[in-house]
């Protein structure tokens, strides 16, 4: 075992570093055991900082340098060949030579399903780094555990994100981030790059299905909470991307610019980062454009808002080939050397600590670049060192120095588990978007279940049910199916209705082949799907004796710009499914569409022939018996839009919090479909009593939450939870208002014909706005005046006396930056006088 030389300990400060470093990696994989967390000590500031003094500039760049390792079969044995780029041999010399500081697994997938093999790799890995290489700093490996430790066979799949959003169960969705970063430590990984807060506008937009919500006070309370999960056990970072806008891409196409004003930027894109931050210990950039500038260059974003105005000083990562991507995909330098050069100048000056090396970004050529603006004057030592501290102290705070191996024994009884808290999710997450009557099916009769299922004898519908970011970037196994391949637990709806129903059950699954990303730009509907002639005779027959009929609908998994669609409707032979079993089947059965997808998929054309409808979206690991629960009435839907369901993508985008005026206000004009915040219940539920606990706040800087209750009847006949949701209906201050805004929620289970009085949290910065004309500068603040709060019918008002601001009391940041230098200082006001001097 080591001796008592880590980081954290006080009595430790004369050993060489070399000594210093190596001895905390004298402990073996073998003896590793109770991993405790230092806190940053100044012996642990002081040891950093005395570090980075003797370590040579390219092992501080090394620091600086993450390699993603898989992309051409590279595993964590040092002696694997290294095929990715040809600038080292092998994976151990990227340490050994380059001194890199990080590796990730991207895509969801790393070089083994199995978690035992996976520690015993990462173990083996850290052990040959912390003993080989100079100066002996242990890596740190970050990934994508992204709704649940999707990296191993048998794990559990959280429902996706937009799912996460629909539950409004904050301290649910908090249990399950709790898990996965329980199972990524115990896997040896100390970095896991999520919450995703990208506000949600665009239903083309191919990574839809990661963003929780299009509300930033909900998803940012989804992200804060999901963060402080991932890192509960002291030995993982989370991640808050993608910074900043990275969720409304022009016309909905991955990575493209972003279109925003500052007044939008600062009310709406921004806040659900800044409650992220709250929590998380590291941020990922946005890989587009803000405005005409791409966010991995820009001074504005990462250095002024965010260290300054938000005071983060955690580690900032690139995106995946990002400094690259400057160059490809904005176009905004020559693809050239010395557009290379600038920028990866202007990208670590811009306020980047670390930069992710994917498939296209030889480590040597960030590396020697970033040396060699060192060394020619072009960037300061003092900017490396800067983002070397940063890195070791995250090191640090992880436990990495101190305990850099993990037990071999503990991930197996991790992978799989809280399936208590997924199946919940899972059935919280379910949508009832419509119902004429027809839910919750009796439990008499004869079934027929058709739609998009299983071929060649490989279980695929699975893929359907998890998404993206499962056992595979696109969840779909590298693209490629495998009849035995690795599985994450779990219930699929064909399962839990054969359970249910035995033979009473007839099962006619249709095609569904997923597109892999090659041929994704095929098509639009995110897998190729039919009928075939004998399984629509088979469905024929089945319908003419079933007693109730389920169509499975939706889109197959996607990820990222290869998921990118301009179109929402079903496919076309989903659609000629449910129109051919609408044809078949008498008035009296009930014909059910389970809609599995990442986005709003389906439009009126196919709803008009169904009698219901539930949107389950990607509900993971437990979607069988979910959903099976849900057709029968065991569980009472209860989940709500987090999003609008626009009716067509002409008219894209009209998020429910937009300025007016807005096409629809409610759902009868067309244009949308659903509005945020719809979802149906098998009883019914009445509101009265709404009351504030302070009808006026006099100041909201001092008061910034205001208490609402609510009298919630359930006034039919089956016990079931609601969503309560509290919004702002009408303002009228020196600014467009949206028609609504939410400014809290609660959950609550009540008895059929009982009632509960619920309390919920008025967050009165969901209010702010940025006063004054177009520039859109001025502090941001709630404004005096009177707001109309509601809940269903209800409403009252609330009075708000003064104008002041909760979360941005200063003008946009860079306002008073006069000379333009990144600083607001005398400078400015010397520059500002000067200015006016030369107007007089
Ligand atoms: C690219 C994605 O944009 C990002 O979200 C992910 O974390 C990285 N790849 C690493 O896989």
């Amino acid at each position: 075992m080591a001796e008592d030389n880590t980081l954290g300990s006080a009595d430790e400060v004369d050993e060489s570093r070399r000594t210093f470093v190596k001895a905390t990696g004298a402990a073996t994989a073998a003896t590793a055991a109770g991993v405790g967390v230092p806190s940053a000590t100044a012996t642990a500031t002081r040891k950093i900082r005395k570090l980075i003094d003797e370590m040579t500039l390219e092992q501080k760049v090394g620091q600086l340098t993450q390699v993603a390792l898989g992309e051409s079969g590279e595993g964590f044995d040092p002696n694997d060949e290294f095929a990715t780029h040809d600038d080292v041999e092998t994976v151990g010399e990227l340490f050994t030579d380059l001194h890199v500081g990080s590796i990730l697994n991207g895509g969801a997938s790393g070089p083994t399903f199995d978690g035992e093999e996976f520690v015993a790799g990462l173990n083996g890995l850290q052990q040959f780094v912390v003993e080989n290489n100079e100066p002996g700093v242990p890596f740190i490996w970050g990934g994508d555990a992204l709704h649940g430790n999707c990296l191993l066979d048998g794990c559990t799949s959280f429902p996706q994100r937009l799912n996460m959003g629909a539950t409004r169960d904050i301290d649910l969705v908090e249990r399950a981030a709790t898990h996965t970063g329980e199972s990524v430590a115990a896997m040896g990984g100390h970095w896991n790059f999520g919450p995703t807060l990208d506000v949600l506008r665009d239903m083309r937009w191919g990574r839809y299905f990661e963003g929780h919500s299009e509300d930033p006070m909900l998803l940012g309370e989804m992200g804060k909470a999901r963060a402080r999960g991932f890192e509960r056990n002291g030995r993982v970072a989370a991640t808050v991307k993608h910074f900043a806008g990275y969720g409304t891409p022009n016309t909905g196409k991955d990575r493209a610019h972003v279109r925003t004003s500052m007044r939008d930027l600062r009310t709406r894109q921004l806040p659900p980062y800044r409650r992220g931050l709250e929590e998380a210990k590291t941020v990922m950039v946005n890989s587009g454009a803000v405005n005409g500038k791409p966010a991995h260059g820009s001074p504005w974003l990462l250095t002024t808002v965010l260290r300054k105005r938000y005071d983060f000083d955690g580690v900032v990562l690139t995106d995946w080939d990002d400094f690259k991507r400057m160059l490809t995909n904005h176009e905004y330098r020559p693809d050239t050397d010395g557009g290379w050069r600038q920028a990866v100048k202007e990208g670590l000056q811009a306020g980047i600590d670390m930069h992710m090396c994917g498939g296209e970004t030889a480590p040597t050529e960030f590396i020697d670049t970033t040396v060699d603006l060192v060394e020619s004057g072009e960037l300061s030592e003092k900017r490396i060192d800067e983002s070397v501290r940063r890195v070791l102290e995250l090191k640090h705070e992880v436990g990495l120095f101190e305990q850099p191996y993990v037990p071999e024994d503990e991930i197996g009884d991790i992978v799989g588990g809280a399936a208590d808290v997924s199946e919940r999710l899972a059935k919280e997450s379910l949508v009832l978007l419509q119902n004429e009557g027809a839910l919750p099916l009796e439990d008499d009769g004869n079934v027929l279940l058709t739609g998009p299922g299983i071929e060649d004898g490989t279980p695929n519908r699975f893929l359907m049910q998890h998404g993206g970011w499962t056992l595979g970037w696109q969840g779909v196994e590298d693209g490629f199916l495998t009849a035995d391949g690795p599985r994450p637990r779990q219930t699929t709806i064909e399962g839990a209705l054969a359970d249910r129903l035995g033979d009473r059950l007839t099962h006619v699954p249709t095609e569904f082949e997923p597109a892999v990303y090659e041929s994704i730009y095929e098509n639009f509907d995110n897998g190729f799907f039919d009928v075939t002639d004998e399984q629509e005779a088979a469905v024929l027959e089945a319908a003419g004796t079933a007693d109730a009929a389920v169509v499975v609908l939706g889109e197959g998994p996607h990820n990222e710009g290869f998921g990118d669609r301009d179109r929402m409707r079903f496919p076309e032979s989903q659609r000629e499914l449910v129109e051919l079993v609408d044809g078949e089947t008498g008035d009296e059965v009930p014909l059910v569409g389970v809609i599995f997808a990442g986005s709003p998929r389906g439009t009126a054309e196919t709803f008009q022939h169904l009698d219901a409808v539930l949107f389950a979206g990607q509900p993971g690991s437990d979607a069988g018996v979910a959903i099976a629960d849900t057709l029968f009435g065991d569980y009472n839907p209860s989940g709500k839009l987090p999003f609008t369901w626009e009716g067509n993508v002409g008219h894209v985008p009209q998020f429910y919090d937009d300025y007016p005026p807005r096409q629809s206000v409610d759902a009868s004009a067309g244009t949308v479909q659903f509005e945020f915040g719809h979802g149906l219940s098998y009883t019914d539920w009445e509101y009265s009593e709404l009351s504030l606990s302070a009808d006026s706040v006099k100041d909201p800087a001092t008061n910034p939450t205001v208490t609402a209750r609510v009298t919630v009847e359930n006034t039919g006949r089956m016990a079931g939870d609601h969503i309560v949701e509290v919004y702002n209906t009408e303002f009228y201050g020196s600014v467009l208002q949206p028609h609504r805004r939410l400014m809290g929620f609660e959950r609550v289970h009540v008895d059929a014909g009982g009632s509960e009085r619920v309390t919920i949290d008025l967050d009165l910065s969901t209010l702010e706005v940025v006063p004054g004309d177009v520039p859109g500068w001025r502090p941001k603040v709630v404004e005096a005046g009177e707001y109309e709060c509601s809940v269903g019918a209800e409403s009252t008002t609330l009075t708000v006396a003064k104008t002041a601001s909760i979360t941005d009391p200063e003008p946009a940041p860079g306002r008073y930056d006069i000379n333009d230098d990144g600083r607001e200082d005398f400078a400015d006001v010397m520059a500002l006088h000067r200015r006016l001097k030369r107007r007089r």
